[in-house]
């Protein structure tokens, strides 16, 4: 391995720009946003409403093409890849977790599930069982037959990160995945992501909500399209990490608490 490969990072951003719309209504969402995460990283990002999150995620998911910039992902620049470079992209490396569930209207949870898992390849004999033990895992087992229109808003979101999960993605976009979760949902979600990290997945995902960036490695703050701030958790317990996250909110006047 040559010097450089050995420094690759999962993901390189570099002065990323988007604004949206045409003239007169422009939105500059990112304005030259720049940051790496590291292999096995387990990122949060924060920040209040219209600092650019979800826009980052859909830049990096390969959804929209940003205005100008640079994302690096294993290496590669995602931005000039062709389309059916990104679509097998997507499909094997990616896990996405929209901020709306975005599920199949016309499928059941386990048809949405099993979708994702048949793009990405996998043999027809394996596809029932991956699909029920990772409905299990995030505890929509028994919503399998239900078609989105009739499940809960958090159920929804499961099995949205179930289709997310179920194919082992290299690197796991999430934004705001437990925004519909009450309490106990919300820590046994974030404890599966603790674990598919452990395994190896990198993570990178958007809340605004402390407790569930606490889980994270690492918390950057973002602010009207830039970066503007980053707590490492290094060797604090996550209680402490929790107690520092809501503090820098707190000194950087709540304002990353509106939403
Ligand atoms: N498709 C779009 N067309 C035009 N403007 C957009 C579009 N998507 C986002 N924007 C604008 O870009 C800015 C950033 O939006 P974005 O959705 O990335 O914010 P966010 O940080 O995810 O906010 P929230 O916490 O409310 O989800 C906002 O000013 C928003 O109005
Ligand atoms: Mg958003």
């Amino acid at each position: 391995m040559t010097h450089e490969a050995s420094r690759t990072s999962a993901l390189s951003i570099r002065r990323l720009e988007m604004v949206y719309g045409g003239r007169g209504t422009t939105s500059h969402a990112l304005r030259g946003i720049g940051f790496d995460v590291e292999y096995g990283e387990f990122v949060a990002i924060m920040g209040p409403s219209g600092s650019g999150k979800t826009t980052l995620l859909t830049c990096i998911g390969t959804l929209e093409r940003p205005t100008s910039g640079e994302i690096l992902i294993d290496g590669e620049d995602v931005t000039n890849l062709s389309r059916r470079r990104l679509a097998a992209f997507r499909r094997k490396s990616l896990g996405f977790v929209f901020q709306e569930a975005n599920l199949i209207d016309n499928l059941t949870a386990f048809e949405n599930i099993a979708l994702a898992l048949s793009l990405a390849g996998a043999d027809a004999s394996e596809i029932s069982p991956r699909v029920m033990a990772q409905a299990e895992q995030l505890g929509v087992g028994d919503a399998l037959e239900k078609f989105p229109a009739e499940m809960s808003g958090g159920q929804r979101q499961r099995v949205a990160t179930a289709r997310a999960l179920v194919a082992g993605p290299r690197l796991l976009l999430a934004d705001e995945p437990t925004g519909a979760l009450d309490s106990h949902a919300a820590a046994r979600l974030l404890e599966v992501f603790e674990d598919i990290n452990a395994a190896g997945t990198t993570i990178l995902m958007v809340s605004h909500d402390p407790f569930a960036a606490s889980f994270a490695s690492r918390v950057l703050f973002i602010r009207d399209g830039l970066l503007f701030n980053e707590l490492r958790r290094g060797d604090s317990s996550q209680d402490a990490h929790y107690r520092r996250i809501l503090e820098l909110q707190a000194f950087l006047g709540g304002e990353a608490n509106v939403r």
